[in-house]
């Protein structure tokens, strides 16, 4: 038995978009407990110098639950027996026979190579595991849990809202991206790894060159890339981080990048420069990244399909990585 009161550290492994709900996890854990968190891409995990610790909860994450680097990285834990736990869809999975705990998270059979279902999936049962840990270790109060609960009950409503909205936009947005020599994602806090996210669903469906960013970090470098109708999708949620957001929204605007924001309703940002925003519903700030991802899964969608391109399976591509 793991009991949440004696965890050190958890360390969430997984790749590609398993590792991005890794990185959204992050985000919500530090808020919501006390225990110190890693994100760990499972290819870099299993072959680092790692100092394994038999206090430490060790998180696998993996739709498919057969992903070769994180079976390697789950097995070098548990050779070294320190705790384990698998986040998975795919429940007779080797990665979930192997862990020490299995939290299935129950999507159903996911078809297309790209990520869509399973990455939210996997977000709500790592928001899940979080609340539940915190209200373990009594650490949120009571009345926060609940009001979370009940805001969790709420969000499949919220969900087929955004759905039905984005549905009608996105594929007017998409056609800005035909010509594009590249596009970028931006987004900070919890946006930062769901511009990550944006970012991957479009390179793999669509085969154009994207990149997520945190926001924070375009004056480092990629602010460089910046030029002349460079599609580039702002997440910019009414959350603590919004002003910063939609000051780095000006720079790229100023420079010419062609911004499509992705914010709140209610939310008066009046730019004539801004070519379309998308206005997802309000709700907790923790939940807003489950309807983030929305419009982004919508958006590679729609321009793969412009495209012609088999959006099921993608070039290159294979639905479950059970090699190097
Ligand atoms: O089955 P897994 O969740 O372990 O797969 C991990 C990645 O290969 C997977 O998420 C991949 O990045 C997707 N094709 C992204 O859409």
């Amino acid at each position: 038995p793991i009991d949440p009161k004696d965890i050190k550290k958890i360390i969430l492994i997984g790749c590609g978009s398993a590792y991005h709900s890794c990185v959204t996890a992050k985000y919500w854990f530090e808020e919501l407990t006390n225990i110190p968190i890693e994100i760990d891409i499972a290819s870099e995990f299993r072959y680092r110098k790692i100092k394994l610790n038999k206090k430490n909860l060790y998180v696998f994450v993996s739709q498919s639950g057969e992903t070769a680097d994180t079976f390697a990285a789950l097995d070098l834990c548990k050779k070294n027996k320190v705790k384990t736990c698998s986040i998975v869809n795919v429940v007779e999975s080797s990665i979930a026979r192997s862990s020490d705990f299995v939290l299935p998270i129950h999507a159903g059979p996911e078809i297309g190579v790209a990520s869509t279902k399973a990455f939210i999936g996997q977000m709500l049962v790592l928001y899940i595991l979080g609340i539940k840990i915190s209200e373990v270790r009594k650490e949120i109060s009571k009345l926060d849990y609940e009001k979370k609960i009940n805001d969790l009950k709420k969000l499949p409503d919220l969900i087929k809202e955004t759905l039905n909205y984005c549905q009608d936009y996105t594929p007017i947005i998409a056609k800005d991206f035909l010509n594009a020599k590249g596009a970028m994602f931006l987004g900070r806090g919890l946006s930062f790894p769901i511009a990550l996210e944006g970012a991957l669903k479009l390179k793999e469906l669509s085969y154009l060159h994207a990149e997520g960013y945190a926001a924070g970090e375009m004056k480092h470098g990629p602010l460089a890339l910046i030029e002349e109708g460079l599609p580039v999708v702002i997440l910019a949620p009414k959350d603590r981080y919004f002003e910063k957001t939609i000051s780095n929204m000006q720079e790229v605007i100023a420079r010419g990048g062609k911004v499509i924001l992705i914010t709140n309703e209610n939310n008066k940002i009046i730019s004539e420069n801004v070519r379309f925003t998308l206005e997802i519903p309000m709700t907790d700030d923790h939940l807003t990244p489950f309807l983030m991802t929305i419009p982004l899964q919508l958006l590679a969608y729609h321009v793969a399909s412009l495209k012609n391109y088999d959006i099921d399976k993608p070039r290159n591509l294979a639905k479950s990585v059970t090699v190097e």
